[in-house]
């Protein structure tokens, strides 16, 4: 009745902002993302029939919040298990403090991957990820290595909003260079900003037609390995997701201005001195320079010298979420 698993969080490059059913948590596009190595969360689920609630340790401490979404995930699983046994939940981020990386795509893709094995459920792959997909809409994509598409899906019962492997990361090993902002104001979360935006922003209903336009060329150039066309549908949806954010209201500005010279850093360093670098920024401030492995020394050099820029990390492409030996340290 236990087991523990890891996974590793998961870049958007044609972004999910904004949903089609807020109770299964589907969302109004597709996306397509790459998924790190060099960051993972480790989580152990034990079902115990003494339990009377879950339990939810994050980094050593109970965290309430966490554990709200994390019940409402596993009694998904529960119900298919047939039981109605609680859990003890202990997870783990292993990320460098204030990486300013969303830990929800990693931490949900490992909890259910856990909590199928302690049940004994073996879902496919495809169905995890949907089970994902209701903690985190993010979280589907990170079952998943390398290049990774999540379905939108057309179906009011969801069944068709998946993710899926496009290449494994060593097919198209690119490097990922996060510049981590010293900004440290608490931004909207994404669920409620994407609500938000969707409510108020009359970018909206444009962000979300042009998705298939921006999704198709993206497939196409991941198919193709072709850097110079990634990089541009993948800067272009990135600034038309923040363009939807800013025109909301309230509006949502992650930026800092350190993310503005950033963005300009990385345009100047493809278009001057030919590096094969783009940006993606998601909801907060850090900016994710993704870059062909040999160029990421010199990018990441390049961005530390920033004024506002904290640090840097630097991280492979990795594999999908995977189960971890009971012996391994969390
Ligand atoms: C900007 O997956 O965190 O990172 O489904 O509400 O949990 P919920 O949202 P979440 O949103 C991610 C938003 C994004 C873009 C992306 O990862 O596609």
């Amino acid at each position: 009745m236990a087991a523990t698993a890891q996974a590793q969080p998961n870049i958007a490059l044609i972004k999910y902002w904004g949903k089609r059913d807020t109770r299964r948590n589907l969302p109004a596009t597709g996306s397509l993302s790459i998924t790190l190595d060099a960051l993972w969360t480790r989580t152990r689920v034990e079902f115990d029939d003494s339990l009377r609630h879950d339990e939810l340790h994050l980094n050593g401490a109970p965290d309430p919040q966490t554990l709200a979404r994390a019940s409402a995930c596993l009694d998904l699983l529960r119900r298919r298990a047939g039981t109605t046994a609680r859990a003890r939940i202990d997870t783990r981020n292993h990320f460098p403090t204030a990486a300013g990386l969303a830990s929800s795509a990693s931490g949900f893709a490992a909890l259910v991957l856990a909590a199928d094995a302690a049940l004994g459920l073996g879902l496919d792959r495809r169905t995890l990820s949907m089970l994902a997909r209701r903690g985190s809409g993010s979280a589907a994509r990170s079952l998943f290595g390398g290049f990774v598409s999540m379905a939108a899906g057309q179906r009011e019962d969801g069944e068709d909003a998946f993710a899926e492997p496009l290449l494994d990361a060593a097919e198209w090993p690119l490097a990922v260079v996060v510049a981590v902002t010293s900004n440290t104001r608490k931004s909207v979360g994404s669920g409620t900003g994407m609500e938000r935006s969707r409510l108020t922003s009359p970018f909206y209903p444009a962000w979300v037609s042009g998705a298939t336009a921006d999704l198709a060329a993206a497939h196409a150039a991941v198919r193709a390995r072709d850097f110079a066309a990634l990089a541009e549908v993948s800067e272009h949806n990135c600034l038309k997701m923040h363009a939807v954010m800013q025109a909301s209201q309230p509006p949502l500005l992650y930026w800092s201005g350190a993310t503005v010279d950033c963005l300009q850093r990385i345009r100047t360093l493809r278009e001057r001195a030919g590096v094969d670098v783009f940006f993606t920024v998601d909801a907060g401030a850090q900016v994710k320079a993704v870059c062909a492995p040999g160029a990421a020394t010199q990018v990441a050099a390049a961005l530390a010298e920033i004024p506002g820029v904290d640090h840097v990390l630097t991280s492979g492409l990795g594999a999908g979420a995977r189960l971890i030996d009971h012996g391994e340290p969390l």
